[in-house]
């Protein structure tokens, strides 16, 4: 085997080197005096060994792939082919959705093209590994990376992470890349909804919630595995052998590479585990991460720990040897500069197929929160006053956009343009800063929305106010644009809200004050086709929520699958204060919009539920079932979702769980029967001895339009 063969001729050094991941930039230049200069001269590395290491991180375009790679080659003594890594978030060059808004369509098939899509962008300018999915489980929508992940649910969640992996891996071909999921473990709990801030759940709740979604991406074939910059348990995740040793590779038989999040190892000094890069490189090793991305502990300490005997070769070599597993399954020993092609990537990336599939994701991440009849929009209307912070900027396409680019995106105002030409009118009405108390732009969009049918506001986030360090305390609309929405409402009714953000936002007010609000999240490169073909019907919105909308920040964490209380306040009294009961006395418990939550231009009728039995044996599957049909004047799409709840547990069980979940298209009149297979895998949770087992006796079922729909059947099992 290659990779063995490889191993056995390197030297200790060559080898704790392999093991180091540097910018992709350090290799642009071929005097050598980046290396040491600039950012990465506190990396004190051996300028010997440099060309040495194993992996690099950060490149986007085809050209520069080349370059670094030869320059570094040149410069190798080994000349063991670096692979080169990305943060292949939500595209490569064409951006589709933000994940947060992928997760939105429930659909599996769509989440695997478009990361089939993203893979082959990527491998055309010479990225092997994509730093995706990210799949960590969210309830905090101040955390600014809610838009990387899928949402509040274990199980959807692992079903995109699935989907994503597949799409990203395919059969590891040419335009294949291996996928890294991330950020292992937990890395959405941060407290307050801070980034890199404490993470501190019990056992049960990381094991019930949280690791699942990691857990389906690996049992989907997932190549890579990065480590979270987050404590779990009091300890850092980069040094946390219990995560994973313990549980990543001896539970759950996890052989592939896994990597430190960037800076990570060293960050534990500061997170006050370890004196010193030596004890990191140690905590490290022990807990078996193998690549060490941009800080140096390794490279400094490894070969004193191995003289001192606190860590063997063997350890060293093990590491070594599954990223040379990873680069010969990749083929880089064969053909180093494997599928970069520059012409062929400028062919292919933002090509129209590419955006035509990225315009499908956006149309179908979007959701619907509210409608009192006047979308979708005809496109007979004699003028529209296209309003707004986000209406006419292409910097809505998603915080993370990698190598996509502003000016490639279209804008809301262009994509009116392509459906009612210029019966659009625009004006700005305010701008989109979060504090921004301007407003002298008012006047001119209020008088444009006097003398227009129809005003299509396009209010919400700056792309940037969510993705990583992009957290917010206030997740309001700013107070400006609400003057904006009301003075306009003062002179037309007509109003339709389009709203980018990359989070939940807490818009109660919007949802009193708006006739009609399309959340678009951040739609990626297609973003004003999409947005204007689903204001004119070109396209139906079929997009539900995965992640709760809260009345206001202060209901936060608010997500469906809560357990339950001995106080709980009942759903008919939600809006009356019942003290000593579990609510608040300003406020009702439920959300502005629950989970699995979106509307249609169209009806969906639900009947016939059904169960195949009563009682269900440990060996056999029952069958729930529901025809669904579409009663109203739309071909349109509907996500159908299945839930169960374990009445009665040893340790308290979820009010409900998602356990499957079916998106179906039907014509106009058209019924289709859903069904969904209840196995026992499925009943199984972290019992009182932390068994994962199904307990005998009772559970409810129900399927439903989203987590408010009832129970129509039980069983029990036994
Ligand atoms: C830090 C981020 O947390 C991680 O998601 C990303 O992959 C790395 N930086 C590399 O850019």
């Amino acid at each position: 085997m290659k990779a063995q063969e490889i191993l056995n001729g390197m030297t200790l050094d060559e080898k704790i080197y392999h093991l180091v991941q540097m910018t992709t930039m350090t290799y642009l230049k071929t005097d050598g005096t980046n290396i040491v200069t600039g950012p990465n001269s506190r990396m004190q590395l051996d300028k010997e060994y440099i060309y040495e290491v194993g992996t690099l991180l950060n490149l986007v375009g085809a050209q520069t792939m080349i370059d670094a790679l030869t320059n570094f080659l040149n410069g190798s003594k080994k000349k063991v082919t670096p692979v080169f890594m990305q943060d292949v978030i939500h595209g490569h060059r064409t951006l589709y959705p933000i994940n947060l808004g992928v997760a939105a369509s429930f659909n599996r098939e769509l989440a695997h093209d478009l990361a089939a899509m993203a893979a082959k962008e990527a491998s055309l300018d010479g990225v092997s590994v994509a730093f995706a999915p990210m799949v960590d489980l969210v309830r905090d929508p101040r955390w600014g990376r809610v838009m990387e992940s899928s949402g509040e649910d274990p199980y959807l969640n692992g079903e995109m992470a699935a989907a994503t992996v597949k799409g990203f891996q395919g059969d590891m071909g040419k335009y294949n890349i291996a996928a890294c999921v991330k950020h292992y473990a937990a890395y959405g709990g941060a407290e307050a909804g801070r980034d890199y801030n404490t993470v501190d759940m019990s056992e049960r709740t990381l094991r019930q919630y949280y690791l699942p979604p990691y857990k389906a991406a690996v049992d989907a074939g997932v190549k890579m595995v990065m480590t979270a910059f987050n404590i779990v348990d009091g300890v850092p995740c980069s040094g946390n052998k219990w995560l994973v040793k313990d549980i990543l590779r001896d539970e759950w038989g996890f052989d592939g590479v896994v990597i430190s999040d960037y800076s990570a190892f060293e960050e534990m000094i500061d997170h006050g585990n370890c004196q010193d890069r030596k004890e990191c490189a140690y905590l490290a090793m022990e807990a078996t991460e193998d690549i060490e991305m941009m800080s140096p502990c390794y490279a400094l300490y490894l070969k004193e720990l191995i003289n001192e005997g606190k860590i063997t070769i063997k350890q060293v070599d093990d590491a070594v040897l599954r990223i040379l597993k990873l680069k010969e399954e990749l083929g880089v020993f064969e053909n180093p500069y494997r599928s970069v092609n520059v012409e062929e990537a400028a062919r292919v990336q933002v090509g129209p197929e590419h955006r035509a599939l990225a315009r499908c994701g956006a149309e179908e991440s979007a959701v619907l929160l509210k409608n009192n009849g006047i979308l979708p929009l005809s496109k007979d209307v004699k003028s529209v006053a296209l309003i707004g912070p986000n209406a006419n900027t292409g910097e809505i396409h998603g915080s993370w956009h990698c190598g996509g680019k502003i000016d490639e995106t279209i804008t809301v105002l262009e994509g009116f343009k392509n459906i009612i030409g210029d019966r659009v009118k625009y004006a700005k009405g305010c701008d989109i800063l979060y504090n921004s108390t301007d407003e002298s732009m008012i006047d001119e969009a209020v008088k444009l929305a006097s003398e227009c049918e129809v005003c299509v506001l396009c209010l919400g986030e700056h792309q940037e106010y969510s993705g990583e360090g992009n957290c917010r305390a206030n997740i309001e609309l700013p107070e400006v644009q609400y003057k904006l929405l009301e003075k306009v409402l003062e002179v037309n009714k007509n109003v339709v809200v389009a709203l980018f953000a990359g989070r939940p936002l807490a818009i109660s007010k919007l949802d009193e004050l708006a006739p009609a609000i399309l959340d678009m999240w951040m739609p990626g490169t297609e973003a004003g086709n999409a947005c204007a073909n689903l204001i004119f019907a070109n396209a139906i919105p079929s997009g539900k929520i995965t992640m709760t909308f809260p009345r206001e920040l202060g209901q936060v964490p608010i997500y469906y699958n809560a357990y339950r209380t001995g106080r709980p306040k009942l759903e008919e009294d939600d809006f009356n204060r019942v003290r000593f009961t579990s609510s608040y006395l300003d406020m009702p418990n439920s959300p502005l919009y629950p989970f699995g939550y979106g509307l249609s231009y169209t009806d969906f009728e639900y009947s016939d539920f059904k169960l195949s039995a009563s009682k269900m044996k440990r060996d056999e599957t029952l069958v729930a079932s529901v025809k669904v049909k579409n009663v109203g004047k739309y071909k349109a799409k509907e996500a159908v979702q299945f839930y169960i709840r374990d009445v009665v547990g040893s340790v308290v069980r979820p009010m409900k769980e998602l356990k499957g979940f079916e998106k179906i298209e039907l014509d106009i009149g058209e019924e289709k029967t859903v069904e969904f297979t209840i196995t026992e895998d499925m009943l199984k949770f972290w019992n009182k001895d932390m068994d994962f087992v199904a307990e005998n006796g009772k559970f409810e079922v129900f399927i439903g339009k989203d987590s408010r729909c009832k129970p129509y059947a039980s069983f029990e099992l036994v």
